[in-house]
């Protein structure tokens, strides 16, 4: 069954098809893979790079954006939009500094306790930074499992996202993958997402899981996962 092999397959697509020279790869730097998460929410990859440069030009540390006055954090981030996304960011900074003294925390559990860390963005961080085993599941991440495995229902219907989180626990990579295997596990979902299992047409034919896709099988790319009922 695919469940079984979704991971390794995974990750050896990622390892030679995926993406791996963002700006915000290549290190584990938590501070930096958290800036590009929050950045990352909303906003498209192309528009997030120069404002992610400006940010780590001007803030080069947790310690500096918390020390920071807001105003100049919302200067930084004016065109990026979703303007609560910096005020948080700014909180955020400033719980690293008082709760954690200045150190990220490493659990998924206790990142996501911090302003403007959903439970996803605490497992991207988790995973990139730390190595840790943590299923994440964004808007991407449930177009490619809701294609793959058949989903049904509408994802933003709480009952379906529950199964989904389900689903993505079942699928990540085993306790005996290292933590380079599980960065690439978390980057290959995003990078499948965004590259090939796009929501218009998709690039079935490139896809390491064409084989056992149920969309693909039944010709229902269009309509899997389910759009919002009327
Ligand atoms: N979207 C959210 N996180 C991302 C990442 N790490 N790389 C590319 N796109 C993303």
């Amino acid at each position: 069954p695919l469940q079984a092999a979704f991971a390794t397959r995974l990750i050896v697509w990622q390892r030679s098809h995926g993406r791996h020279d963002l700006p915000w790869q290549n290190t584990r730097d938590p501070y930096r893979i958290w800036l590009s998460e929050i950045m990352l929410q909303q906003t498209q990859v192309s528009t997030v790079i120069p404002y992610y440069g400006k940010f780590l030009a001007r803030f080069p540390d947790v310690a500096a954006l918390a020390a920071a006055p807001i105003d100049e954090v919302m200067a930084l981030w004016a065109g990026l939009g979703y303007y609560s996304r910096a005020r948080n960011l700014h909180r955020c900074a400033q719980a690293v500094v008082e709760r954690h003294g200045g150190a990220f925390p490493d659990s998924p559990e206790q990142l996501a306790e911090l302003p403007g860390i959903g439970r996803s963005t605490a497992a991207a961080i988790a995973s990139f930074a730390f190595g840790a085993r943590a299923a994440i599941l964004d808007g991407n991440v449930k177009r490619v499992l809701a294609r793959v495995f058949g989903v049904e229902g509408f994802p933003g219907e709480k009952r379906v996202e529950n199964a989904m989180w389900s689903l993505a626990e079942s699928v990540m990579p085993g306790e005996q993958a290292s933590g380079d295997d599980v960065s690439a596990y978390t980057q290959g979902l995003m990078d499948l997402g965004a590259t090939l299992c796009v929501r218009g047409k998709p690039d079935c034919g490139r896809c390491p899981f064409t084989s056992d896709c149920v969309a693909h099988a039944t010709g229902r790319q269009r309509e899997l996962p389910a759009a919002r009922p009327k």
